[in-house]
């Protein structure tokens, strides 16, 4: 299996926390909030964890797939340091092999789409789509689509956003694309948006999570 991070994993979360401003650790958890105690949550290309660990302190059973054996290594010692006493089901596999049926009350797909080009983000989200309950969610948090304002508004938005797609292109072989529209996305996939928050830097909207609830039929 491909371990694209086995370079650059070790200061991933350090430097997202760093180019955001400290606004990328709180759009991953922005959304933990609609969970319960005991309430099952898969979290997609977890990275390094942060919203596992404190869901996980929730009391959430928690789920963690990612594909690369660097990033778990890093949770771990997330996990270790936190003195959890709650455990957490680690997968280190490509989501894609990783099968369920309709049973998460959540699923978290944090800053792990946008890794892919279109047709292959477009197969692996109506693939997790398929692990959340009717009436679930599937939260989505990642760099805003440059949607509102004016031109150089949307300039510093995109610019934000390739400077750092570029960066793990070249060290971690993601895809470099325009940002997608996961709102249109979801709701065509049989999910109502139930709730979008957004985080900002320097007063200008750059991230955002995505809650959309999975409509009954
Ligand atoms: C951009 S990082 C995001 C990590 C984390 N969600 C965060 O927000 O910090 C993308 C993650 O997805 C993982 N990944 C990439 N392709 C994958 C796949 N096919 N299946 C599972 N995980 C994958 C990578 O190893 C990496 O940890």
């Amino acid at each position: 299996m491909k371990d694209g991070y086995w370079l650059m994993g070790f200061q991933y979360e350090f430097t997202g926390s760093l180019y955001s401003l400290g606004q990328i650790p709180k759009c991953k958890v922005a959304m933990l909030d609609s969970l319960k105690s005991e309430d099952k949550l898969l979290i997609a290309g977890v990275g390094h964890g942060v919203e596992a660990v404190e869901a996980a302190r929730r009391g959430v059973n928690v789920t963690a797939v990612d594909i690369s054996k660097t990033m778990l290594k890093y949770m771990q010692k997330k996990i270790d340091r936190s003195g959890l006493n709650k455990p957490i089901q680690m997968i280190n596999n490509d989501i894609l092999e990783v099968k369920y049926g309709q049973e998460f009350d959540m699923v978290i797909a944090n800053y792990f789409l946008n890794v892919f080009p279109r047709e292959k983000m477009l197969k692996i989200l109506t693939h997790l789509t398929t692990f959340v309950k009717p009436g679930g969610y599937m939260v989505i948090g990642d760099f805003v689509l440059p949607k509102e304002g004016g031109a150089l508004y949307k300039s510093f938005q995109n610019a934000y956003w390739y400077i750092a797609a570029t960066l793990y292109c070249l060290t971690a072989d993601n895809a470099v694309h325009p940002i997608y529209d996961y709102p249109e996305l979801l709701k065509s996939l049989n999910f109502d948006i139930d709730e979008i928050k957004r985080f900002k830097m320097l007063g200008m909207d750059c991230h955002w999570s995505i809650r959309g609830k999975k409509r009954s039929a």
